[in-house]
């Protein structure tokens, strides 16, 4: 299902999200947290890496980055772009967040960005989290961002829209589905407290932050394309409000930041 609808998605996936107006906004606010925490020291495992602008970012700052996806029309896009940018420290696999293993080890940062972890069903993110304790070393790091349960955004345009259904679905625990053009595939929404007690005493929060707080989510780009002036009103809200850990879990996605303590 998610295999399917990715791929379907992977050819207008920069078009429709990374180069939107919202897409690079929310992005921005992601780096904000994220560069700082890069140096040559890091060697980097990113999860669901989509069509790969975040690997060749991110590339620059460490000395490696193995970047996956499920998704092979997604691989594809970025073994495209890296022929085209010939950046030696990235390599791109198909692989699945459930089958990683042997691709933990010898890693101390993993990045998983905008909502990866939100394709996973809640057994099989126990599952990433037993690794994770098992297998990465003290001191790793763990940088997600997922998509929370309280999105005022979406509770505000889905009530307005008399669309009570879609305006309560991030409280539901079975999971939802979810459409990238007419495919469908399955997410589960997170809130920060969830994935902090899934992973455990072994990792400390070093960052809660909100990621789209007055900034809205990408499905309301077309409404926001001619609107340069609010959208950057928005952001300057967020530069100032989304740092409290209270944001996360209202804002369209938040960062958590954790760090392995033994
Ligand atoms: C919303 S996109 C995010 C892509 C990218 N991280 C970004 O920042 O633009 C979600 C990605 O998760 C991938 N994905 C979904 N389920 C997955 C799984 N079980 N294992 C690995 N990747 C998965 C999809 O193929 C898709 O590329």
């Amino acid at each position: 299902m998610q295999v399917a609808s990715f791929d379907s998605y992977a050819e207008l996936y920069d078009e429709h999200f990374t180069y939107s107006p919202i897409g690079l906004l929310q992005r921005e606010m992601v780096y904000s947290h994220l560069i700082p925490l890069l140096n040559k020291e890091k060697n980097v495992l990113e999860l669901n890496c989509g069509t790969g602008y975040d690997a060749f970012e991110i590339a620059r700052q460490v000395n490696s980055i193995l970047a996956t996806d499920v998704s092979p029309k997604m691989i594809e896009q970025c073994r495209t772009k890296k022929r085209e940018e010939k950046t030696a420290n990235i390599d791109f696999e198909k692989k699945s967040i459930q089958s990683l293993e042997p691709e933990l080890k010898n890693k101390n940062f993993i990045f998983s960005n905008f909502g990866g972890l939100n394709c996973i069903s809640p057994n099989d993110l126990n599952d990433l989290s037993i690794k994770c304790n098992l297998l990465l070393e003290k001191e790793a790091d763990l940088f997600f961002v997922i998509m929370g349960r309280k999105c005022i955004w979406e509770r505000l345009y889905f009530t307005l829209k008399s669309r009570k259904k879609d305006a309560n679905r991030r409280k539901l625990t079975q999971g939802v589905t979810a459409h990238n053009n007419d495919t469908e595939f399955k997410i589960w929404y997170y809130s920060p407290k969830e994935i902090q007690q899934v992973f455990g005493p072994n990792f400390k929060i070093q960052t809660l932050a909100g990621v789209g707080l007055f900034v809205p989510p990408s499905y309301l780009n077309p409404f926001f394309r001619n609107k340069k002036a609010l959208l950057s009103l928005f952001n300057g809200l967020d530069k100032v409000f989304c740092k409290f850990s209270w944001t996360a879990d209202h804002a369209d996605h938040y960062i958590l930041h954790l760090k392995k303590v033994s």
